[in-house]
């Protein structure tokens, strides 16, 4: 008897010293732990930059490479050479400017995006951030300043950023003059480029000249049969020969129009109505929606949005434009593969939903 009761004391024991000890474990990982991650840096910093065939290149667009969606769909495959134009302004009365534009260089400024946003809620801004996270492009957001401080450009002689995105162009070229000063010196200087974004709204004019641009908006149209202008010297991903038939979603669109050569369509459209727009002139039967500056104004490079990103050609065109503007420093190479969100595609919302005609769109250009 006494020798069981002496095992089961002992058994006891045992079982006490090793709750014990699993509790000293646990102390002592949750410790290790805490000090792990209050000492690990910060993971803010994007992977490094998937570089492949995106370096250098200095903007010339025309690779013959192919691109492959995840889903097995060829896109890329496009020539140089067989870029016929298939929109030719009228060459009548187009201005020549003469500014010397500087090519982004690689070794003065940081290849990362500095981007205006109207709020840190506002949607077109979480668009553009979005399409930037998860292109690995390393950004900087700010809410766009309506008077007073310009974020910080340069540090010592480097620039601090490679492109610049407004999501609301009204409030770059309604910048004090000191403001826009800065801006468009570092830009010149550093040949850094500027994309932003039109969306009119019920206030916007039907049309108005864009502050200090030869340049003229007009707002709020329906229009039909996207375009995409194979003239475009920006065109890297998007394929240039397509026409993408059928009414645009909204009747929200902004049109640009010019006669100074330093502007290029990129992205054309009809009008919806027959109608059309008088003011614009007869010949013209096609309205950019998109438009490069080719920076002969003014020696800084722009591509100017008439609408948001939500139409899926806008996002292509988004992101050969940081290309092109970066001079491929900040570009995703053609053999890829996309994540694509079923859900956007098959239940998206009206308008922005992915259709037959748009798959075709990315296969059949041949
Ligand atoms: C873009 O514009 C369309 C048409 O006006 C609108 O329905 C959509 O909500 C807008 N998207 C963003 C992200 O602002
Ligand atoms: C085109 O250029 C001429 C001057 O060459 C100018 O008078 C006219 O207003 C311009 N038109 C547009 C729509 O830009």
């Amino acid at each position: 008897m006494g020798f069981w009761k002496l095992l089961r004391g002992l058994r006891q024991l045992e079982l006490h010293r090793l709750i014990l000890a699993l509790i000293v474990f646990c102390l002592l990982s949750m410790a290790f732990l805490a000090y792990y991650v209050s000492n690990s840096p910060k993971i803010k910093e994007a992977p490094p930059l998937p570089f492949s065939d995106c370096g250098g290149g200095g903007g010339v667009a025309g690779g013959g490479a192919g691109a492959g969606f995840g889903l097995g769909l060829g896109l890329g495959g496009e020539g140089g050479a067989q870029r016929s134009p298939l929109f030719l302004p009228p060459q009548a009365g187009r201005q020549r400017g003469g500014a010397a534009v500087r090519a982004s260089d690689p070794s003065r400024t940081d290849p990362v995006v500095l981007v205006f946003v109207e709020s840190i809620y506002s949607q077109l801004g979480q668009e553009i951030v979005a399409i930037l996270e998860s292109s690995r492009f390393r950004y900087h957001t700010e809410v766009a300043p309506s008077k007073g401080d310009m974020p910080t450009l340069m540090e010592r002689d480097q620039g601090r950023y490679a492109l610049v995105v407004y999501e609301n162009i009204l409030k770059y070229v309604n910048l004090d003059a000191w403001n826009r000063d800065l801006l468009d010196k570092y830009c010149a200087e550093y040949g850094v480029g500027i994309v932003g974004f039109f969306k009119a709204n019920e206030n916007s004019l039907l049309s108005a000249q864009l502050k200090g641009f030869p340049l003229y908006l007009h707002s709020n149209l329906g229009l039909r049969d996207y375009r995409i202008n194979p003239a475009a010297p920006l065109l890297h991903v998007t394929r240039p020969n397509q026409v993408e038939p059928g009414p645009l979603p909204g009747d929200d669109w902004t049109v640009f129009q010019s006669n100074h050569s330093t502007y290029e369509p990129v992205l054309l459209a009809s009008t919806k109505s027959s109608e059309a727009l008088t003011h614009l002139g007869p010949h013209r039967a096609l309205h950019a929606t998109v438009v490069q500056d080719l920076g002969l104004h003014d020696g800084i490079q722009r591509v100017l949005f008439g609408n948001n990103l939500s139409y899926w050609l806008h996002k292509l065109v988004f992101v050969d434009a940081i290309a092109y503007l970066t001079g491929r420093r900040l570009c995703l190479p053609l053999e890829r593969h996309l994540l694509v969100d079923v859900d956007d595609i098959f239940v998206g919302k009206e308008g922005t939903r992915m259709k037959v005609s748009d798959v075709k769109v990315s296969t059949h250009t041949h």
